[in-house]
């Protein structure tokens, strides 16, 4: 056979909008990895038959968005400890006939809190609201850095209690309305809710000295979340641009062996973000 360029794509339903190609494509040049980074359509009944023909087409990686990371956890041969904790694969790396499911999304959020924002996390009060997908993903990572306190709220309490028992340690369950009064130095939105233009019921007053508020959506401005955080007291405010480009460097060095610098393109593409 013939040497080819190496293919990765990231898979979804939809992708179209995905920034990772134009991500992995700047790290490629950045670092000089001969690879081509595409968009991969999965019909919503067909993830499987989809991802098996670009493996065995040379395919030699994928990264997976919504809604097949539970479907990729399922189809990986073997998992990272991350990914068994999050109970969701967004990254596969095929090599040697194998597929070895990865999950970058909480090593991801953890590098833009700690890395970009100068978060510290150790010691510190984290609050993160919702229980689903994007939520879990995070709770081991988060765990890891040894916060005083991780406290998961969530609309329904028994998706959170859930959680809280498989997780154990300093991971303890919460109602919203049972917040109030507590005081926490960081405040993560993991919920879909601003995909219906809602906010999660936050009783008021919870941002201490100095808390930072960080949605992991994003978008153009600030976020819903975001302005009713700042217009509560928080004291300083960001989105989940930083964590997408972060899990995308975190799942190219475990591709390619080599680390991007994210920095430069954070930076380009909030300033496409912010043009609309
Ligand atoms: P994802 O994979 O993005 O986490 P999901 O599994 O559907 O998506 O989970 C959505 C999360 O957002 C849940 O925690 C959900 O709360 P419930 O478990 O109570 O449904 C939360 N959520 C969605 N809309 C919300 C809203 N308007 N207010 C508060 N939480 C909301």
């Amino acid at each position: 056979m013939h040497d080819m360029t190496d293919r990765y794509a990231v898979t979804g339903n939809p992708v179209a909008h995905s920034k990772s190609p134009q991500i992995h494509a700047e790290f490629a040049r950045q670092t000089g990895q001969d690879m081509v980074y595409e968009r991969l359509l999965a019909p919503l009944d067909a993830f499987d038959a989809t991802v098996e023909q670009f493996r065995t087409a040379a395919g030699k990686g994928l990264n997976v968005t919504v809604p097949f990371k539970e479907a990729a956890f399922r189809y990986a041969h073997r998992r990272t400890p991350r990914a068994e904790a999050a109970g969701a694969v967004n990254t596969l790396k095929f090599e040697n006939g194998e597929i070895l499911g990865d999950n970058t999304d909480g090593a991801g959020l953890v590098r833009d809190l700690t890395a970009n924002l100068k978060q510290a996390l150790a010691g510190k009060r984290i609050l993160l609201m919702g229980a689903g997908g994007a939520a879990r993903g995070v709770i081991a990572p988060l765990l890891a850095q040894q916060p005083a306190a991780l406290v998961l709220a969530n609309r329904t309490l028994a998706k959170a209690r859930q959680l809280a028992e498989l997780f154990g340690g300093t991971l303890t369950a919460s109602s919203y309305e049972a917040l109030a009064g507590q005081r926490f130095d960081l405040v993560i939105n993991a919920t879909a809710a601003s995909l219906s233009g809602e906010l999660p019921p936050l009783p008021p007053g919870l941002y201490a000295d100095g808390a930072l508020a960080y949605d992991m959506m994003y978008g153009r401005g600030h976020t819903p979340f975001l302005r009713a955080a700042l217009a509560d007291g928080a004291a300083r405010v960001a989105d989940g641009l930083g964590m997408l480009v972060e899990q995308a460097a975190e799942s190219f060095a475990l591709w390619r062996g080599v680390r991007p610098d994210s920095a430069p393109v954070l930076a380009e593409l909030r300033r496409l973000v912010e043009a609309g």
